[in-house]
């Protein structure tokens, strides 16, 4: 029988509709943090890979736990020749977050899937998603360029790979540095739009391959994870603080959003936001302390322009606003800033597909039908033409 019922909220604002123990947005205090740990002592304090322990296994490891770890990540960063050879295929202006999701499905393709044909979702599987991520957004990175993707090395971390992976350099111990504690900041976010979609998708039972393609397809929209590229074009067009308040103006005058600011369940700064403004400035000074600067003033205009249109109300900076002048200091474009929110999201998402898998029950709520009631069959002769 067809639910009659009231809908609770459309985009379930404050409906609880599952636990978790990986982490916890406390949105009135700004604050977030991983299986009780503030993300702000991880981003000082933890690797990137520390984390994806604390979230995959539920505690800190110790020194030997992070070795392995770090050995496995190492064993499963390189692609199946086959992928890179896909990504070689494909049209050079593809948009990245296209490719990354095309390139997460097609590793099941080149995994040994049970006889019903799914996959094992497990520990390892989980391992090799977050290992292989990075390298499909470098390969890609570089194979849009004209250039041939570069290998992993198995003696460095993520971060630092990454980048490798990305110039065919050494990157610089303040760019590493950076990048893992994005990663660390980006890692998991509760029963984000993402994260939630990777858990139904489990719930039905299918595999970590398609929960996290899910995950991946619905990250790419700017009401999420793609939001920062757009904040970067919102800084480049800018071009200078002086420019800012008139950008603002106009924009809001013709009733668009300002990107990177206003968050569902943050009433306060993102604390996320914190850290990466510092990051942002640091990074800044020794490349082009520009884009920090023009970002600096997009905030402060937004904050005032806002306020004015709505008195009362508040709206603050989100994760991807300081995000993109991070990014882009670390010289990757704007356009796969989604894809690298990806690389770091994937600890999260995995961890979270695993969760909903060791106590799972299908999600699959109910809606209210709004069409017309008893409609009798219509024979093809009958029908309206317009
Ligand atoms: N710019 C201008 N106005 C904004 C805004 C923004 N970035 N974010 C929210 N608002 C306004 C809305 O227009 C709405 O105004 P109204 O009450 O006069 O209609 C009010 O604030 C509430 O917005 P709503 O969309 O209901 O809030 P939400 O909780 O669903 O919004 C976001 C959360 C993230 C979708 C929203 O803040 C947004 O669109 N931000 C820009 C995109 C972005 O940064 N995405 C990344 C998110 S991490």
């Amino acid at each position: 029988m067809a639910s009659t019922g009231t809908v609770v909220d459309r985009g379930l604002e404050g409906v609880v509709v599952g636990s978790t123990q990986l982490s916890n947005v406390e949105g009135a205090q700004g604050r977030l943090t991983y299986r009780g740990f503030d993300v702000r002592d991880l981003a000082a304090h933890a690797t990137f890979e520390e984390v994806c322990y604390l979230l995959l296994f539920g505690l800190l490891p110790s020194a030997y736990q992070l070795a392995d770890l770090r050995v496995r990540l190492a064993a499963n960063r390189s692609l199946p020749p086959e992928c890179i050879t896909m990504l070689q295929a494909l049209p050079k202006d593809a948009w990245p977050m296209d490719v990354l999701r095309t390139a997460i499905s097609a590793l099941a393709l080149f995994t040994p899937h049970l006889p019903g044909g799914v996959h094992p979702s497990n520990p390892r599987a989980a391992i090799g998603l977050i290992a292989k991520t990075p390298t499909i957004v470098a390969a890609w990175n570089r194979i849009r360029r004209g250039l041939a993707p570069v290998a992993p090395l198995p003696e460095l971390a993520t971060a630092t790979n990454f980048l490798y992976m990305c110039s065919g350099r050494a990157p610089l111990p303040a760019a590493e540095r950076a990048l893992d504690t994005y990663l660390v900041l980006l890692a998991d976010h509760s029963y984000n739009a993402s994260t939630f979609a990777a858990r139904v998708t489990a719930s039905t039972r299918a595999d970590i391959f398609a929960a996290a393609t899910s995950a991946i397809a619905t990250l790419e929209g700017d009401l999420h994870g793609g939001a920062p590229g757009k904040v970067m074009q919102m800084i480049l067009e800018t071009g200078t603080p002086e420019r800012a308040e008139a950008y603002v103006r106009a924009l809001v005058a013709r009733g668009e959003r300002v990107m990177g600011m206003g968050h569902r369940e943050y009433k306060v700064r993102d604390p996320r936001a914190e850290q990466l403004e510092g990051m942002a400035q640091a990074l800044g000074e020794t490349s082009d302390p520009r884009w920090y600067a023009v970002a600096r003033a997009l905030e402060d205009t937004a904050d005032t322009v806002l306020r004015e249109a709505k008195p009362g109300r508040r709206i603050y900076a989100n994760v991807e606003f300081y995000t993109a002048p991070t990014l882009y200091a670390l010289g990757i474009p704007a356009d796969e800033f989604t894809c690298v929110f990806a690389c770091a999201r994937m600890a999260g998402w995995t961890a979270h597909i695993l969760e909903q898998l060791a106590d799972n029950r299908l999600i699959r709520p109910q809606a209210t039908y709004t069409g017309p009631p008893g409609v009798p069959w219509l024979p093809i002769e009958g029908r309206n033409v317009s």
